[in-house]
């Protein structure tokens, strides 16, 4: 099942306290973006990418593309103020799609066994989103005491990718931008319109690069990786 995604790529990694945007930073010598264009890159159901990028950062992401020859860019959106913003103006470029994926460019490590998952989930019923459950026992705390103990066996640590029927996703955003409501994901903008989203079980492996004792994850997992090759 064929599909094309958007790649929000377009912030600046404050909580990784580096010198620029954290996609930019290397693990074993290459950015953390390449890695994850080179999943999507090499996957054959893979349609095309739209990357959202800062303006002043798009010439050197650019270059980096080329450079390591990643052959499925479509094209560069603006990105904006909030991620929400940058992921819809790549959903505006990526119109023709059928089924349309949106990654966090800072997610190098998905399993393509799950992005297949997803795909052919939110063909069939409109949404499905990668997740992993839940390891921590998790509480609530107000002013530094317990307030409640919640269920762990209904939780879960939600991930991208997010996968949509195209006119779903496009329609629940314009909705949540003229409601002027900010989600912190995608499914969040679908599921406020009442339609149901999927949960696929992802990897553990597929953090998000967001602060810097992920980096050494991320090293190891590239290790890792390279012994079994
Ligand atoms: N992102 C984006 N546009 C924004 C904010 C974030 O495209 N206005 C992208 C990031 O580049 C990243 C993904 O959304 O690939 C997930 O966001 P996050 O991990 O929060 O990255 P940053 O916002 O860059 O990091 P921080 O919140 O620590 O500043
Ligand atoms: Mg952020």
């Amino acid at each position: 099942m064929k599909y094309t995604v958007v790649l929000p790529a377009a912030g600046s990694g404050k909580r990784m306290k580096a010198d620029r945007n954290k996609l930019l930073l290397e693990l074993s010598g290459k950015p953390i973006f390449i890695y994850t264009l080179e999943v999507f890159d090499r996957d054959p159901d893979c349609e095309g990418m739209w990357l959202a990028v800062k303006e002043d950062e798009r010439e050197l992401i650019e270059k980096y593309v080329e450079h390591y020859g990643i052959k499925k860019v479509k094209g560069y959106a603006a990105g904006g103020a909030e991620r929400q913003d940058s992921v819809r103006a790549g959903l505006e470029m990526a119109r023709q799609s059928e089924v349309v994926l949106v990654h966090d460019a800072a997610r190098p490590f998905i399993s393509p066994a799950v992005i297949r998952e997803l795909v052919e989930r939110a063909n069939e019923s409109g949404a499905a989103i990668a997740g992993v459950p839940v390891k921590d026992t998790i509480k609530k705390v107000r002013e530094g005491v317990i307030t409640e103990t919640v269920d762990r066996a209904e939780l879960w640590m939600i991930q991208t990718p997010q996968a949509f029927r195209y006119k779903l996703l496009m329609e629940a955003a314009q909705r949540a931008q003229a409601d002027g409501f900010l989600g912190t994901d995608e499914a969040m903008l679908v599921e406020r319109t009442g339609h149901p989203v999927q949960i696929v079980e992802s990897t553990y492996e597929n953090v998000k690069m967001t602060t810097p004792d992920d980096l050494i994850y991320g090293k190891a997992i590239l290790e890792s990786r390279l012994q079994e090759e």
